[in-house]
């Protein structure tokens, strides 16, 4: 079963620039680092703000409100005020007709049990 959908094309992905999507009323933050793609929650776990208008430091993504960095492989805070981790996507790129195209499943990762062990 595919619950993956076609957002982009990766052509179109500037490298360290938040690009936001929504798929079924979920916004999603994407994130390019020299050719690796991350996808996490377009919404600050502090307040209602979009993280796709803050800015990428190292592998994360750092809220412009307040300032918590979320770890783009994760979406844990990693400094304060947030203390609430954000959701984290899978993503994939298939290839039509020549173009390269980010799909991503709006489903969230279950990566919380990862990091406790
Ligand atoms: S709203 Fe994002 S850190 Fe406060």
């Amino acid at each position: 079963m595919s619950d993956f959908t076609q957002v982009v094309a990766v052509e179109a992905l500037a490298d360290r620039k938040p690009h936001r999507v929504v798929i079924d009323e979920t916004a999603i933050a994407i994130v390019s680092i020299d050719g690796e793609i991350f996808a996490i929650g377009d919404r600050c776990s502090h307040a209602d703000v979009s993280l796709s208008e803050g800015e990428v430091e190292g592998c994360s993504l750092e809220c412009w409100l307040h300032g918590s960095a979320f770890d783009l492989r994760t979406g844990a805070p990693l400094t304060l005020p947030a203390i609430e981790p954000v959701p984290v996507f899978a993503t994939r790129v298939l290839e039509h007709d020549g173009t390269s195209y980010l799909e991503i499943n709006p489903t969230p990762l279950d990566i919380a049990k990862g990091l406790s062990s």
